[in-house]
């Protein structure tokens, strides 16, 4: 059975009969799925109520001035035809829970006739489909990337809120991803979920490009429906966006369309069977309610003056982000017992608290502020053992609860403690640290470095999240904090067990602690640490590939090593080859001690560097000035790549409406008994008015040796293709090489072969 109808079963079982039926929406209709609610129905019925409210957007209709029943919003609609097919969004316009069952999306248009209705919702999927190139295309997904897209979903965090592929019931639904996403539009919405749906509710995962391609192509590894080609109709379109205005999306779907938000009567107002919580048609729309929410909803109606206090406000919050779905803080909450399985773990070692995310109570006391914040919006390096990861959400949904947490939580403050040298105190701290005092290098990571059987958190960013006082009362009693902890108790009813290091006085060697570990990341290295060298090379057959940051080319760097010991880097972001090396391939420590701060280091002493700017261009002039790109630029999309059996990649990009192929291969010269980089770039719909011209290099010294043979200062020699004549080109301080690309077929290809061999002389 496929996960979407396993769905839809799953769902129709749980609906309540209900006996005054008017409308056939209410018989066949799967009540609205509120994730948070789903999994905790132990909340009391006034903040299910109010949850609701906001989470169905009753209140951008029905306006109140409270706070916590504000409206969550819904997807933003520009651009929409880029990545969904409008057949598709005629059919969910038409009957949005019957398309999508649980959808939180309510019917606007089911007091119209039937004809009418199909005419509308028509005019309503050609306007938002124009918005957008339309331009969709769909693209088969080679199995491995499904399979690898499989182990994503089962493992990063999306199951705490959808269904696995066993289905389990009150699952987020996800409804015909098939019938509504093309492959690229679904990737790049996994990309960044904030950017079309800027509630929150669905979180980025930190899922990089790779990632949410492999997630695409396993989400939609039963599409079969063909995409037909957009063909714009302005009438039609300019038609939709009348009718956009007039029946009220634009109240929920606030764009571009030049409507404004239709307000109906205030909540504090309105008569609880009437409107929308009748089950008549008419002019207002229709949810699917179930008749407990239609009583959690009036339980909030009935009580709307009332005011929640602190702890009320934060598991309100908790429910509609389904924090809860991964944490508990108090007895609320907590991970469901059907999807515990979920969680997973690297390092077996570190039992439970190596496999779930850590509780939530009392953090407002554990952390600092700044790093609540941190971990919330932009992701904090931390319990990398975790499969699942913490997703990021917008600050501006999450500012009240982070003031919440900190003003609720409350833990005794410890006394300040003040040394005569306080840098014999951090020694002393050094010292409790390393193997020869109470050895946390047993069990805690240092630097990035592991010395012992467990790689637990970092201790040189302890310091940079814990609050001092909860730090001092953890160390004294971690059992206290978590109950099945690995972590030892060290000072067993306060004593000591080091009497030698600070005469044993143990708040002082916590403090020491402290102090120490208050160095982050310069603190001196404690005794005992391992230094493990750290290598990464290709083995067998195989390339390897490692997305990081590389120095000098910024974060998007692509490196990949080959058999044969050549190696590269692309650059993901300005869309060029950044650096070419020989030997061994990278060493990644920089990364992993820094917590993915830190930069990958080429294992060669005299990597060849090119420029970081792209390589196409359509330019008036041969020698016309090279344009340059600030950050992301729209001329140029970066598409992913595909890899062979060897695993080496052939990367994607379009440059305007040239689409581009970028392959690498190592290969054997049988001369020398060395490997040289192959590489074949495929150019497809070169646009004939327009000269496209590639560069492939730039060098203070570049030397024809022959009609199609260049060296590029010492090291490098380029071999192009004698289809297309070189120039070398004059600039202010150094010279470029240029490749004009003249075609008249759709796909043109262009060898060029990247030798070291000029070296030995
Ligand atoms: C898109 C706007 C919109 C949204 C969203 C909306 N409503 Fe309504 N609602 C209306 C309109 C329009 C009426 C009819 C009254 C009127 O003409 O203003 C109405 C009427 C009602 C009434 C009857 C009011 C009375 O006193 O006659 C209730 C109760 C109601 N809505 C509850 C809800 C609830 C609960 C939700 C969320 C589940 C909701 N509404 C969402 C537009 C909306
Ligand atoms: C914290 C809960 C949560 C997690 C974790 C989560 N999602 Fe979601 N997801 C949601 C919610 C809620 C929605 C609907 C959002 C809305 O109403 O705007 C959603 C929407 C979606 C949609 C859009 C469905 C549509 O109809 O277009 C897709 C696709 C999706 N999620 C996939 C994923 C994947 C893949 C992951 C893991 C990488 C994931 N989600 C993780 C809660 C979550
Ligand atoms: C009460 C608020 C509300 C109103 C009014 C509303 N929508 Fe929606 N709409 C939503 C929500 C919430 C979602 C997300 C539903 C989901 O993921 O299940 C949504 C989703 C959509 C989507 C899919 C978007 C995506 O990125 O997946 C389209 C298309 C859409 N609405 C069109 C419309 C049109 C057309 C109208 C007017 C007839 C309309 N909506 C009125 C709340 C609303
Ligand atoms: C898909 C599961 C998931 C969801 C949903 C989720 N988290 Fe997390 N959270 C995690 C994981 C995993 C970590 C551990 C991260 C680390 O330390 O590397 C974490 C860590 C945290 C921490 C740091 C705790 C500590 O002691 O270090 C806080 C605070 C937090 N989450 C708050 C929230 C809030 C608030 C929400 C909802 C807005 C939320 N989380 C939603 C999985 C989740
Ligand atoms: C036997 C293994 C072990 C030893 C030895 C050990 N720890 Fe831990 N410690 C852990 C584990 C496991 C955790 C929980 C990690 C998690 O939440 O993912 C932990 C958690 C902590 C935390 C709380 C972190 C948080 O954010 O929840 C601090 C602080 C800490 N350890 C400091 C130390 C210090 C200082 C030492 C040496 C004096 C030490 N640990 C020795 C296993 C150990």
């Amino acid at each position: 059975m496929n996960r979407v109808t396993g769905n839809l079963f799953i769902a129709l079982g749980l609906i309540t009969v209900q006996t005054t039926l008017t409308s056939s929406l209410a018989q066949t209709a799967v009540p609205p799925v509120i994730g948070g609610l789903q999994q905790h129905s132990d909340i009391e019925p006034l903040l299910a109520g109010g949850i609701l409210l906001s989470e169905l957007n009753c209140t951008a209709c029905h306006s109140s001035n409270k706070k916590w029943l504000s409206f969550k919003g819904a997807p933003d609609l520009s651009g929409t035809g880029n990545r969904m097919i409008e057949d598709h969004l005629k059919e969910f316009i038409t009957d949005p829970a019957g398309t999508k069952p649980g959808t939180t999306m309510p019917n606007l248009l089911d007091h119209l006739s039937e004809a009418e209705r199909n005419q509308t919702a028509k005019a309503l999927a050609h306007y938002l489909t124009s918005n957008g190139s339309g331009s969709v295309s769909n693209q088969n997904t080679a199995s491995d990337s499904v399979e690898r897209g499989r182990v994503l979903y089962h493992t990063v965090g999306c199951v705490a809120c959808h269904s696995p592929e066993n289905p389990i019931e009150g699952s987020v639904p996800l409804g015909s991803l098939e019938s509504k996403y093309t492959l690229s539009g679904l990737a790049s919405f996994l990309r960044n979920p904030l950017l079309t749906r800027p509630s929150g509710r669905m979180p980025d995962l930190n899922l990089n490009h790779e990632e949410a391609a492999d997630l695409a192509g396993y989400l939609l590894r039963n599409q079969t429906r063909q995409v037909s080609p957009f063909i714009l109709d302005v009438q039609l379109a300019e038609q939709g966006r009348i009718l956009f205005n007039k029946h009220g999306c634009i109240t929920c779907h606030q764009n571009n369309s030049g409507g404004e938000a239709n307000q109906s009567i205030a909540l504090k107002n309105l008569r609880e069977n009437e409107g929308c919580l009748s089950n008549r048609k008419g002019n207002w729309p229709r949810y699917a309610l179930s008749n407990e929410q239609k009583s959690d909803i009036i339980e909030v109606l009935q009580n709307i003056n009332l005011r929640l206090n602190e702890e009320q406000e934060i598991q309100t919050t908790l429910t509609k982000f389904n924090c809860i779905a991964c944490h508990r803080r108090n007895s609320y909450g907590g991970i469901a017992e059907s999807r515990n399985e979920y969680f997973s773990s690297q390092d077996p070692n570190l039992g439970e608290q190596g496999r779930l995310p850590p509780t939530l109570t009392g953090a407002g006391v554990k952390l600092k502020p700044a790093w609540l914040r941190q971990i919330l919006v932009q992701g904090a390096p931390g319990r990398n053992y975790l499969n699942t990861r913490m997703p990021q959400f917008p600050a501006s949904h999450l500012e009240r609860l982070m003031v919440l947490i900190d003003q609720t939580d409350q833990l005794p403050s410890v006394d300040p403690i003040s040394f005569a040298k306080i840098n014999d105190a951090k020694r002393a701290g050094r010292d409790l640290t390393g193997t020869d005092g109470l050895n946390c290098l047993a069990c805690h990571t240092f630097k990035g470095k592991r010395t012992g059987a467990m790689g637990a958190l970092d201790l040189t960013v302890m310091a940079q999240r814990l609050q001092r006082d909860w730090f001092h009362q953890y160390l004294l009693q971690p059992q206290q904090f978590s109950p099945n902890t690995l972590m030892p108790t060290y000072w067993i009813n306060g004593q000591s067990q080091k009497p030698e290091i600070l005469e044993g006085r143990t708040n002082d060697q916590i403090e020491a602690l402290w102090l120490y570990l208050s160095e982050g990341y310069s603190a001196g290295e404690p005794r005992g640490l391992r230094r493990e060298p750290m290598k990464l090379v290709s083995t067998n057959s195989e390339a390897v590939m490692l997305r990081r940051s590389y120095r000098g080319i910024g974060k998007r760097g692509i490196g990949v090593g080959y058999p044969g010991e050549v190696n590269l880097v692309y650059n993901a972001e300005q869309l060029c080859l950044a650096m070419i090396w020989r030997g061994e391939f990278a060493d990644p420590a920089g990364v992993w001690r820094s917590q993915g701060h830190g930069t990958v280091r080429p294992l060669s002493r005299n990597p060849i560097s090119f420029p970081q700017m792209p390589e196409l261009a359509f330019l008036d002039r041969p020698n016309a000035d090279w344009p340059t790109v600030q950050g992301r630029s729209e001329h140029y999309q970066f598409n992913g790549y595909t890899l062979d059996e060897q695993r080496r990649p052939t990367f994607r990009y379009h440059y305007l409406n040239v689409q581009v192929d970028d392959n690498f291969v190592e290969t054997l010269n049988p001369e020398s008994g060395t490997h040289f980089l192959r590489r074949t770039l495929v150019f497809k719909s070169i646009s004939p008015q327009k000269t496209l011209v590639f560069r492939a290099a730039e060098n203070a010294e570049i030397i024809a040796k022959n009609s199609n043979r260049f060296q590029i200062g010492n090291n490098l020699r380029i071999t192009i293709s004698k289809e297309f004549p070189a120039q070398i080109i004059n600039l202010k301080n150094s010279r470029q090489l240029r490749v004009p690309i003249h075609s008249n077929s759709e796909e043109t290809s262009m060898i060029l072969d990247y030798n070291w061999e000029a070296d030995r002389k």
